[in-house]
């Protein structure tokens, strides 16, 4: 059969593909803005129809109408990484959250969570039959080699991005096909606090550095402060549209990598068009599964590896707290920890955790004696390194506990000062 044959003989429609999924599966789905729309809107509608269907899902950016009240008789969230359309479903029982480093995601696949079905979004395929898997390689190329049947929604909309991004169509079983925008994330909105955030962290950032910058305020308002750096690399988890225009100043060349010279090195991406656009058919931009990108031993090859991530709660030790408010999952560790350990090992790496030093509109400070009832230790206080809050810089690795403490009171809010410091004097026995 010729390779056009091949396609023609796979074509379904939605309700076809989505009649291919039996109760009692283990669907993992595209993961983040790459998330297969059609065949899960098909599920939804014949929900009915399902019982005990298991949705392995991470970054849920589209509507998660299986994780809705409700749902549970036919689907049950799997939950990897919690965001805003699925907290309510984990913390109310109807879901479930599965620890993981992003970096192990696809082992996972391989091994504890074997998967029945991968449910994919890609391109159309060039003449040799190979489909890109555009805006989301991570873990959904993994869960596609690992799975028992590859349901691909085929939309012409996705950007065809290089690397090891690619499925050549022999390999897909099902293939729906479908043409419509890529979700959008819009830019944040960049405060005065997220700014003063951006210009500390830029402080550490030296010209050739190889940057890693999360979703966010704060990474791009870091990005904000690098426009006068030179030759700045990228080797990311994900990137967002702050990225492009750093590349388009000349900011950005990759000049200096020691790894993947001359490349953007990312797992997924999140922006809006413009973003999309950029990367479509770019050589600059390469895409790599999540087990090689979020590696802490090839992060560590990269020429002065920066990592910049956020938090919820540091204690007075250090510990980070990155993915719950008490015992409440609001999200997960995602690549933080994968990147704080490789730009540790990086001969001249830097790690920094990023955050305002409130929250609550000021009212909750998130500089604490001691983590709340529950929380999680994301990022253990012998990884952390460099903690910046909108009032300086704490430095912590080789420092005691008593001097890091002292270092965390220096950023902490002013309006919080006086009780940490009576704690800290409680605790050490020591005078501030
Ligand atoms: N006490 C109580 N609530 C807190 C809090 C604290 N100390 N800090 C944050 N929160 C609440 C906020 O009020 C907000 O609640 P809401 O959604 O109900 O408004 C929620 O937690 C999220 O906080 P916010 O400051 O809006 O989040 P953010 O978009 O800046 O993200 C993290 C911060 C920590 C959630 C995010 O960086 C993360 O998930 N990190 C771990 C994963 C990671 O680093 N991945 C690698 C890079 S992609």
């Amino acid at each position: 059969m010729s390779l056009n044959e091949i396609y023609a003989s796979k074509v379904v429609s939605a309700k076809e593909a989505a009649d291919k999924i039996k109760s009692g599966d283990r669907i993992v789905l595209g993961h983040a803005v790459g998330e297969p729309a059609a065949v899960i809107e098909e599920m939804i509608r014949n929900k009915e129809k399902y019982s005990n269907v298991e949705i392995v899902h991470m970054v849920a950016m589209g509507r998660a109408e299986y994780a809705k009240t409700g749902m549970e008789k036919h689907f049950r969230h799997n939950s990897i990484f919690v965001g805003g359309s699925t907290r309510d479903a984990v913390a109310s029982g109807r879901g479930d959250f599965t620890p993981c480093f992003f970096s192990e995601v696809p082992k996972l696949f391989k091994k504890s969570l074997p998967v029945d079905v991968a449910l994919i979004q890609v391109t159309p395929p060039d003449e040799h039959g190979y489909c890109s898997f555009g805006v989301s390689n991570d873990y959904t190329k993994p869960a596609a080699e690992h799975a028992k049947l590859v349901i691909a929604e085929v939309n012409d909309q996705m950007p065809r991005t290089m690397g090891d991004s690619f499925i050549h169509i022999s390999d897909i079983d099902y293939i729906v096909e479908s043409s419509h925008p890529i979700i959008e994330l819009k830019p944040p909105v960049i405060g005065e606090v997220e700014k003063a955030i951006g210009e500390n962290c830029a402080s550490l950032i030296e010209d050739g550095a190889t940057l890693q910058l999360g979703i966010g305020a704060i990474p791009d308002a870091v990005l904000l402060f690098l426009k006068d750096k030179k030759d700045l690399g990228i080797h990311s988890e994900m990137i967002s549209d702050g990225v492009v225009e750093l590349v388009e100043s000349g900011v950005i060349t990759n000049r200096k990598k020691s790894i993947h010279n001359g490349k953007i090195i990312v797992t997924f991406l999140m922006g809006t068009k413009k973003l999309y656009d950029f990367v479509n058919n770019n050589p600059m931009v390469e895409m790599y599964p999540v087990n090689y990108v979020n590696d802490p031993t090839v992060i560590m090859k990269n020429y002065k590896m920066i990592s910049i991530n956020s938090c919820v709660q540091v204690d007075l030790m250090g510990q980070v707290c990155s993915e719950s408010v008490g015992l409440k999952q609001i999200s997960g560790v995602g690549g933080q920890v994968d990147f704080v350990r490789g730009a540790n090992m990086c001969k001249d790496g830097v790690s920094i955790m990023a955050m305002p030093s409130t929250s609550g509109k000021g009212k909750i400070s998130k500089i604490v004696p001691i983590l709340d009832e529950g929380a999680t230790v994301t990022t253990s206080r012998n990884d952390v390194d460099y903690v910046v809050t909108e009032y300086g810089v704490a430095q912590l690795k080789g420092r005691t506990l008593r001097q890091r403490a002292r270092a965390l009171i220096e950023i902490a809010h002013p309006n919080f000062k006086e009780e940490l410091i009576k704690e800290y004097e409680k605790r050490f026995c020591h005078r501030f």
